[in-house]
């Protein structure tokens, strides 16, 4: 039943402030309830004979298992495209493959390049479009780690968290978060590394605090997290990054400095001796396999809250 027939308003999830603070609390719940099922066994197929065309511009491990585990978990089915193996490749126009795709499944979810791509697409698509993860935005990834902070902690409401490194997609998707679910970034970029306010959109300055030095941005932090020193699409610059992130390396001190109960998040892929160290990532405040396992859950809950609304 790839209906396209959308009961509902079309939503699209293309940034994280496309959701409301109460649909992200019931979203929370939902991935709560939808993971109890998991851990049980339990069958929970609320998207039985829907499909997700999965479409895949840059790398991925978790973005595509979690997605495509977890849709047929719900009693979905997934198409799975790349640039490579689909006419994306040879320069279909963006509006004609959104037209296409859409009216062939239910739910679109890609990962690109720039997201005046993915954009695009959502403005000629029938059927909701998710973001896995564009140069800009990351916000399945920041919906899984607020998720886990909430397993591990309770509320994030009024809480710190410490950004040390890129001022990259990761980071942009924790300051809109932040600013929407009331709480606190303390970043920290190396010079030339910044975030670029005019992405991230307007905020109200009271949720952000900058600082030079890492160590002084982990202080009193709730949690600490970090992200690879060159991103994807960011290759070319990988020699000068080593050279101008050397200092922004998650470690021991660190999380010395940060809160007693502080954790320590990372979205994967690591790379243990740059961003993070061995002894922060495998420790005991660590919780990026979590982490990890939530992104399937909290996506679960938001493809079932993009086709049937808040159940
Ligand atoms: N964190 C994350 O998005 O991982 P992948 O690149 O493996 O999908
Ligand atoms: N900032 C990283 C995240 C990978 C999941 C990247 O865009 O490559």
């Amino acid at each position: 039943m790839a209906t396209n027939a959308q009961a509902l308003p079309l939503r699209h999830y293309l940034q994280f402030t496309d959701l409301t603070a109460d649909e992200y609390a019931h979203l929370f719940k939902r991935a709560a309830f939808i993971k109890a099922k998991f851990k049980a066994y339990e069958k929970y197929q609320p998207l039985t004979d829907r499909t997700l065309a999965m479409i895949f511009e840059k790398a991925s491990t978790r973005t595509r298992v979690s997605f495509e585990a977890g849709m047929y978990q719900l009693g979905g089915s997934v198409v799975h495209l790349t640039t490579g193996d689909s006419q994306l490749g040879r320069a279909e126009p963006i509006e004609d493959s959104a037209r296409v795709i859409s009216r062939m499944v239910d739910l679109v979810m890609i990962r690109t390049y720039g997201q005046d791509k993915i954009e695009n697409f959502a403005a000629h698509s029938r059927v909701p479009v998710i973001n896995g993860l564009t140069n800009e935005f990351h916000p399945c990834q920041i919906l899984a780690d607020i998720f886990t902070y909430i397993e591990h902690r309770g509320s994030i409401q009024g809480k710190t968290v410490a950004w040390v490194g890129d001022g990259n997609n990761m980071a942009n998707t924790w300051l809109q978060a932040a600013d929407l679910l009331g709480f606190k970034v303390n970043l920290s970029t190396p010079s030339g590394y910044e975030v670029d306010p005019s992405v991230v959109g307007v905020r109200s300055a009271a949720s952000t605090q900058f600082f030079k030095d890492p160590m002084q941005a982990c202080e009193g932090a709730d949690l600490v997290t970090t992200d690879v020193w060159t991103s994807m699409g960011y290759e070319a610059e990988n020699e000068a990054r080593k050279k101008a992130f050397a200092d922004w390396c998650v470690d021991e001190d660190m999380m010395k400095i940060a809160k007693p109960d502080a954790l320590f998040m990372h979205c994967l892929p690591a790379h243990r001796g740059e961003e993070v160290s061995a002894e922060v990532i495998d420790g005991p405040q660590s919780v990026v396999w979590d982490e990890a396992e939530n992104r399937m859950h909290a996506q679960k809950a938001l493809m079932e809250f993009l086709l049937l609304g808040q159940i």
